[in-house]
């Protein structure tokens, strides 16, 4: 009986939430990509008639475990996850992912609250630096291209980085600001054995973000991608550099993740 009410009440919660995605929630930029998301659920084209399926992600996978093999990594507040984050299970494959490639320098884009920094850090060596890129709250109105509208809440907040702060991993870590499309990447040329790429998810700023630090990796290092399957621009850009831009053919979906990845040829 109490399996009837609980699907009773995922039935209501489904009705209110979709109900509200094709109504007020259309004025946000959430709800339009969950809109999308659900629309490519059912493989469906966008905007057409053609009900022809479709699939967005046309990166090939490779298997987490083709990758590590095992998990030994180590982690700190995996479980805390909300808005705004990677999920428990990615932050396991990003830092297991660290932990194998052992780079002497990390370059990320997009602090938020550090979580991903921290966990970086703690599965690194005692010298490797990390450099972690944040848009102060104040640019937010002057960045060179537009970001999209449901990620302003996480430029706007009161500390980048809260999570590592006063950590001991710290002293690894050093912080930077600006706009990914104006900073400059010069001065890191040929020094990053990995980066991590989760700033801005808007088309643009995607592909901006993508040559800029390709043009700072050493060979040999790794690029990680966070939200491939998560925002429309993020996927319509790599999609793009996989297909069209040879130095990008390299790229693979992590199979049950939203990460995607480049070994830099
Ligand atoms: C989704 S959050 C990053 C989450 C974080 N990497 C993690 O794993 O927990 C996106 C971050 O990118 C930053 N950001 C957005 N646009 C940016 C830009 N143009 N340049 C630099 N950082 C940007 C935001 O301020 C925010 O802190």
């Amino acid at each position: 009986m109490s399996k009837v009410i609980e699907n009773i009440q995922l039935y209501a919660g489904v009705v209110k939430r979709v109900g509200y995605t094709l109504t007020v929630g259309m004025l946000s930029s959430d709800f339009r990509n969950e809109l999308l998301k659900l629309y490519n659920s059912y493989n469906i084209k966008p905007g057409s008639a053609d009900t022809t399926p479709v699939d967005p992600f046309i990166i090939p996978k490779t298997d987490v475990f083709e990758l590590f093999g095992n998990d030994s990594a180590a982690y700190e507040g995996v479980y805390e996850c909300g808005f705004g984050h990677t999920t428990e299970f990615e932050l396991k494959v990003i830092s297991n992912l660290v932990k194998k490639w052992n780079p002497k320098r990390i370059f990320e884009i997009g602090t938020f609250q550090g979580r991903t920094t921290l966990n970086m850090a703690l599965n690194t060596a005692q010298e490797t630096e990390i450099i972690t890129l944040d848009l102060p709250a104040d640019e937010l109105e002057s960045t060179k291209m537009d970001i999209e509208e449901g990620e302003i809440r996480y430029v706007k907040k009161e500390v980048s980085g809260e999570r590592f702060l006063g950590h001991p991993a710290a002293a690894k870590i050093r912080q930077v600001y600006g706009d990914s499309a104006s900073f400059p990447f010069d001065e890191y040329g040929n020094s990053v054995d990995l980066a991590f790429i989760d700033g801005s998810h808007a088309y643009e700023y995607v592909l901006n973000d993508s040559e800029k630090i390709f043009s700072v990796m050493r060979k040999g290092g790794l690029i990680i991608w966070h939200d491939y399957t998560n925002w429309p621009g993020v996927w319509m850009a790599l999609n793009e550099l996989f297909q069209n831009d040879k130095r990008f053919g390299g790229i693979r979906h992590i199979g049950g993740t939203s990460i995607a990845i480049l070994t830099v040829p």
